[in-house]
């Protein structure tokens, strides 16, 4: 390829675990690849190292107070830098082939957004901009013709076997869950997990947020409402089968009784891939795809009575309107009290639950409605989490 012809790649969220996964596939194809602009919070190091790697033409960190760290690492290597939340939006925008939405949570929201109406492909992790503003979002992708292409294992999974043609042909989405690292514990040992437990997930290596979000199964939930919004699937239409291997990534159910599945090995560098090389295909260095060596697949149903966050989203979905944005900012909140140590595994979705019964019954009708909705329940989170602090310091016992 000439380098006219690189496909010019810009990775939101580049120190995170998929904007790494991601890096590691440009950097295995720099005849395919080259990249535009690199964003990240405030991890100054590994941005700066990344982006001199990779010769990328702007480093961008969302917190103001990291440009001057910014600016040192990168001075003398001709990179531009730019601080602060506007400049993050700016660099979404800024003219790329495809643009890798790899934020984690809300805060990915204008940024991927950005993306979306600059004409660029966008890969598309950052699932929690879709449950809470997918209406919004999708009429934005449909004005700008934007393709959206999913880099979720199993709605990466659903792309590939979905017949996007003839949607009337498919009776159920049936997506694949590990399960998380308590799928067989009782609700009661539950109550004492730990963080350091939590992120521990027994097939996937993800950042914090997505691996607490998978042991209480909200990531499942989050996945129907990303699903229902990709898709265009009503929600008694997509079911979840828990599946511990995580060898199937999910399946389309034809009403001819037909069953199509993607197969794999649990690695998001595949997903990945399917999204930068899209309309064709990259390969992936990885061990090959052995399933006699893997020898069995098993297959249960989620059990709603100890992992409740499904529900919740069922709910929030059914409702609709402004539900599922407080569903996703309460459970970021609640997930983050949860990391710091301050509320214990059950109560996050005790206040996911608290702020839908609280809050839900707006439609936000622009994206600065869906910011003030979000700014609400993560209000409402953050008083529910103090008042279960004092509880608990009034009474230790409980
Ligand atoms: N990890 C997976 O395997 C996986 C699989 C499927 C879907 N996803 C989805 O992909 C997204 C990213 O997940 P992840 O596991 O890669 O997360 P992660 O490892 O926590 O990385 C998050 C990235 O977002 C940046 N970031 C955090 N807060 C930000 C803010 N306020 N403004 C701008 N940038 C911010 C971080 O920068 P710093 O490093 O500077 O903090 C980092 O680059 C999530 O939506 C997740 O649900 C992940």
């Amino acid at each position: 390829m000439t380098h006219s012809e690189l496909r010019k790649v810009t990775i939101l969220g580049a120190t995170g675990s998929v904007g790494r996964s991601t890096l590691s596939l440009i950097e295995e194809n720099p005849d395919r690849f080259a990249v535009e602009a690199l964003t990240a919070n405030r991890d100054v190091e590994a941005l700066a190292a990344t982006a001199k790697k990779v010769r990328a033409k702007l480093a961008v960190v969302a917190d103001p107070e990291a440009y001057g760290a910014l600016k040192a690492a990168l001075s003398g290597s001709g990179i531009e830098v730019a601080a602060g939340g506007e400049a993050v939006v700016e660099a979404a925008a800024r003219p790329a082939d495809l643009v890798m939405a790899a934020i984690v949570g809300a805060a990915g929201l204008r940024p991927t957004l950005a993306a979306c109406q600059s004409g660029a492909v966008v890969a598309f992790a950052n699932k929690e901009c879709l449950v809470c503003a997918g209406p919004l979002m999708l009429a934005e992708i449909a004005k700008h013709g934007t393709r959206l292409l999913p880099v979720d294992s199993e709605h990466s999974a659903i792309f590939q076997v979905f017949d996007a043609g003839r949607p009337e042909t498919v009776s159920r989405i049936i997506l694949t869950a590990s399960g998380g690292p308590f799928r067989t514990w009782p609700r009661a040992r539950m109550a004492g997990v730990t963080p350091q437990q939590a992120v521990a997930h027994p097939i996937w290596s993800m950042g914090a947020k997505i691996s607490v979000d998978s042991a209480t199964m909200m990531n499942k939930g989050l996945e129907i409402i990303e699903a229902h919004f990709l898709f265009n699937m009503p929600e008694p239409q997509l079911h979840v089968v828990v599946h511990p291997q995580s060898v199937i990534h999910s399946l389309v159910e034809y009403r001819d009784g037909s069953t199509l599945a993607q197969l794999g090995t649990p690695d998001m560098r595949t997903p990945i891939a399917v999204a930068l090389a899209w309309p064709t295909r990259m390969p992936v260095s990885a061990p090959p795809f052995d399933l006699a060596e893997i020898g069995q697949l098993t297959f249960e149903a989620a059990d709603p009575v100890r992992f409740p966050a499904l529900a919740l989203a069922r709910r929030a979905l059914q409702t609709g309107g402004d539900a599922p944005t407080i569903l996703n900012a309460a459970n970021e909140a609640a997930v983050a009290g949860f990391l710091a140590g301050t509320i214990g595994f059950l109560d996050i979705e005790r206040v996911v639950e608290g702020a839908l019964d609280a809050l839900s019954g707006t439609v936000p009708a622009s994206i600065d409605d869906v910011v003030a909705v979000d700014g609400e329940a993560r209000r409402f989170a953050l008083d529910h989490i103090r008042l279960r602090l004092s509880r608990r310091s009034v009474s230790p016992a409980v």
